[in-house]
């Protein structure tokens, strides 16, 4: 019995995808425990490439159970589309495979309408949020006025519960915004057809995963977005609403902290962000362009050109520490091959000379932060059907291994491809 957990450690679109699908085969179940269709992980397998939003990224296995946790905000029309997408695909989804925490809130059209409103309203000071109604569903939970998966189930409680949240996000969004009402009863009619349907995949999630750890099944545990995105612990305000730390597995899986043996944290080897907010790495030359064109850093889901720049040794030290991270899966190592020079962030420095070695809270100093680098010597070789660390170039070995020093954990997997199998694996997974 094993549960591993994966999260991001610096601001998303790292690989989780990627890394989970890999897992997979040596885990029984996999489940994700925060997050909504915010996230897109991609996953390549013999040149076919899967976007998952919702749906856990070991779906592609046969014979594997995938749950989605009570931390998870689900909207059941995304889930749907993306559970029938698969199946005309080929890929088998059914009620034995796939399980949905009766306690997971609900995206409703409502949180959609006043995320994108508020987004609008803010302008400049947009947060850049993807527009999926993530930050409005959360809020509704905080406040004990949200709509569980639960509710979908009973349709005089829905209809209820409808009415009365309606009254307030209705007057939110005409007066305040003067966007058009939505109609409770239509949303009824619209969610009580997509209860029918999910019906026998809503289940008591917590008991089903005690009881897979009872049988000595193997778990994985799929983080979305990264924990610089965290709310408690990210570059507040310009994060996303839930905890991508991995302390969240816990909570929104229903599992107590003594289960989880392991945690992979997920380092790009190089640094991308979508969306607002402070990124002291951040390249704005031909080095800039080059990661993102040949790492084709473009949102999984909404398609957003994602800023770049070099890796920042600082935040994900950090995240190792917040997190406990115990090993590392550095993705993407082939984009870096071409540089002469690959830099890694060990510092910042204020304009009055004042050196930090952590990420300062405030985001006013953060803004005045200047990055200190390393700098390493290039690769030219192409790494993407290297299979084995000794094989690499020696520059790049010195380049991982100087990470790895630097924030604290040890290599674990080395991703140089985004093809399933073009990894190198150093860690011992179960
Ligand atoms: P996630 O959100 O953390 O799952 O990451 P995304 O799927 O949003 O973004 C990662 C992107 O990088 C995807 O397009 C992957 O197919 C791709 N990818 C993953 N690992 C590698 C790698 O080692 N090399 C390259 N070139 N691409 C990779
Ligand atoms: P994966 O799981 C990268 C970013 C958004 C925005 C902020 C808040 O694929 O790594 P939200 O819609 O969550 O309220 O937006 O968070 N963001 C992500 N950035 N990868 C993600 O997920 C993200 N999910 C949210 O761009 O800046
Ligand atoms: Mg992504």
């Amino acid at each position: 019995m094993a549960c591993l957990v994966v999260v991001g450690s610096q601001w998303g679109d790292e690989g989780k995808g990627k890394i989970v699908d890999l897992l997979t085969e040596r885990m029984d179940g996999i489940v994700r425990f925060q997050g909504g269709n915010n996230a897109g992980h991609t996953l390549v397998v013999n040149g076919e490439k899967f976007i998952l939003h919702l749906i856990p990224s070991g779906i592609l296995h046969p014979g594997k159970v995938c749950y989605i946790g009570n931390g998870v905000v689900v909207d059941p029309k995304v889930l749907l589309t993306e559970m029938d997408g698969f199946m005309a695909r080929g890929i088998d989804i059914n009620p034995e495979r796939l399980r949905i925490s009766d306690r997971a809130h609900v995206i409703l059209p409502t949180h959609i309408a006043i995320d994108k409103a508020r987004e609008k309203a803010l302008g400049d000071a947009a947060i850049g949020t993807t527009g999926r109604g993530i930050g409005p569903c959360y809020e509704d939970k905080a406040a004990r006025v949200g709509i569980r998966m639960i509710d979908l189930l009973d349709a005089t409680t829905l209809r209820a519960k409808l009415e009365k949240a309606f009254v307030e996000k209705n007057v939110l969004l005409e007066s305040m915004y003067g966007e058009d009402a939505i109609s409770p009863a239509k949303v009824y009619e619209e969610y009580v057809l997509y209860g029918r349907r999910l019906a026998p995949y809503i289940s008591d999630v917590p008991l089903e995963l005690h009881e897979a750890l009872s049988a000595g099944h193997n778990l994985l545990f799929e983080g979305a977005q990264a924990v610089h995105l965290d709310i408690d612990h990210g570059t507040y305000p310009y994060v996303t609403s839930s905890n991508p730390h991995a302390g969240a597995a816990s909570v929104g899986a229903g599992l107590p902290p003594r289960c989880f043996s392991q945690v992979i944290g997920l380092v790009k080897a190089y640094t991308s962000r979508v969306g607002e907010g402070p990124f002291i790495c951040e390249l704005h030359d031909e080095v800039g362009h080059f990661l993102r064109e040949k790492g084709f850093e473009y949102g999984s889901t909404t398609g957003r050109p994602r800023r770049t720049g070099w890796l920042d040794g600082v935040s994900v030290r950090h995240s190792v520490r917040l997190s406990g991270i115990t090993s590392l899966a550095i993705t993407k190592l082939d984009v870096l091959t071409g540089l002469k020079v690959v830099k890694m962030c060990v510092g910042y420095e204020l304009p009055d000379g004042h050196k930090l070695n952590a990420l300062p809270t405030s985001l006013d100093i953060q803004a005045r932060c200047k990055p200190i680098y390393q700098e390493f010597e290039g690769w030219q070789e192409d790494l993407s059907e290297v299979k084995r660390y000794e094989d690499l170039p020696a520059n790049c070995r010195r380049y991982l291994e100087a990470i790895a020093a630097y924030v604290g954990a040890p290599l674990g997997l080395i991703s140089v491809s985004p093809e399933r199998n073009a990894t190198i694996v150093l860690g011992n997974y179960c």
